[in-house]
């Protein structure tokens, strides 16, 4: 019995494989490589590099290696390039979703832990956001997350598809051994620590004109060890035949854009130089998760609720990366275990 993770090459994704190996269940990874990495693959995991659109594809893998449950982490995930792009990211974010969730019940694969975002709440009435507040969302990419939990509500009795979908804040932070590396990156700490590095030459901060306490935006950043240790206390959840459901998760504290550099300023022992930028389009104010949720169901509690541990995870790991998995893999010529075109 194995579980099947698709995406396992990105950034929570690797991290969820690190401590799933840790539980010694058996992984098996299948990811394309568009963004993510294959150093970032636990090395004694099955990593298959192929499409999850590839229907014939996840029917193999899921018969071949017995899979009992899906974790699916692959996603356009970018909330200003669904506004430009809405099409890509149905199509990427639901359509081929629909088609793995046909395959499991082909293969009567029957439990799916799903990665939602707090991009469904769009801009929220109150914070820190419950669990069951409405679902509201202000751009494609959340309508995409909104619309994907919706059709894992209606197969859960239906198809025989038990689910949790787990709605990350802001995801941040890094392990000893994997961490962030987008290209382009667009997420604030690590462009910060880029700005740190001197890989750039100011971080822009976009709008400080908000009504926040400091005028720029607030968001919750969750460690990604805290998101990965969700995860797998979801998978037991179904593991033991919980229900399908949704959690929140964050740490419940907001920080602003000016509380991040600071506190990257004071781990980098630098200043680090800003510009104003125009605000950027679907930037809600504020975002903060009550989690209350989880914490109760499944006693989840989240173990690193300083911003500064949180960056300084990031830090260290970008000094010890510092062209992030790129350059490895060049040097290292790593190859899948299996390779489909
Ligand atoms: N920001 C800047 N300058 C930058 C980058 C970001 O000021 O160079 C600001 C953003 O405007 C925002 C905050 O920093 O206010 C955090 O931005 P990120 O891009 O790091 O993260 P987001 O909150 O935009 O996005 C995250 C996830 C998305 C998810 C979204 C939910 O990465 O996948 O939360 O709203 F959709």
């Amino acid at each position: 019995m194995s579980v099947l993770v698709i995406g396992g090459a990105g950034y929570v994704g690797s991290v969820v494989v690190e401590r799933l190996a840790k539980t010694g269940r058996k992984t098996v990874v299948l990811d394309n490589l568009s963004t993510g990495h294959r150093e970032a693959v636990e090395p004694h995991v099955t990593f298959v590099e192929g499409d999850a659109a590839n229907a014939d594809l996840l029917e193999h893998l899921m018969r071949e290696f017995r899979v009992q449950s899906v974790m699916h982490f692959c996603a356009l995930s970018l909330v200003p390039e669904s506004v430009e792009r809405p099409l890509a990211y149905y199509d990427n974010n639901v359509r081929s979703g629909i088609g793995l969730l046909a395959a499991m019940k082909r293969c009567e694969v029957g439990m799916f832990i799903f990665s939602s975002s707090a991009a469904v709440f769009g801009e929220p009435a109150e914070n820190p956001i419950a669990d069951d507040a409405p679902s509201r969302p202000s751009s494609p990419y959340g309508h995409t997350k909104a619309m994907f939990e919706q059709i894992l509500r209606d197969c859960s009795h239906a198809e025989k598809i038990r689910s949790v979908s787990l709605r990350y804040f802001n995801a941040a932070g890094a392990t000893d051994k994997y961490g962030e590396d987008h290209s382009p990156e667009s997420h604030l700490i690590p462009i910060v620590l880029d700005v740190a590095m001197g890989r750039r030459e100011a971080v822009g901060v976009f709008g400080r004109d908000y009504p926040t306490p400091d005028g720029t935006c607030i968001r919750d950043y969750i460690h990604v060890s805290d998101l990965a240790d969700a995860h797998v206390r979801a998978l037991e959840a179904l593991e033991k035949g919980g229900e399908t459901t949704a959690y929140n998760l964050g740490i419940g504290h907001g920080f602003s854009v000016f509380d991040v550099i600071r506190a990257a300023e004071e781990i980098a022992c630098r200043k680090i130089p800003m510009i104003d930028r125009p605000r950027r389009p679907g930037d809600p104010a504020c975002l903060v998760a009550s989690s209350e949720r989880i914490r109760e169901h499944l006693h989840w509690h989240p173990q690193v609720v300083d911003l500064r541990r949180i960056i300084d995870s990031a830090w260290k790991w970008k000094q010890a990366h510092p062209n992030g998995y790129a350059q490895k893999s060049k040097e290292h010529g790593e190859s899948p275990d299996i390779a489909v075109s």
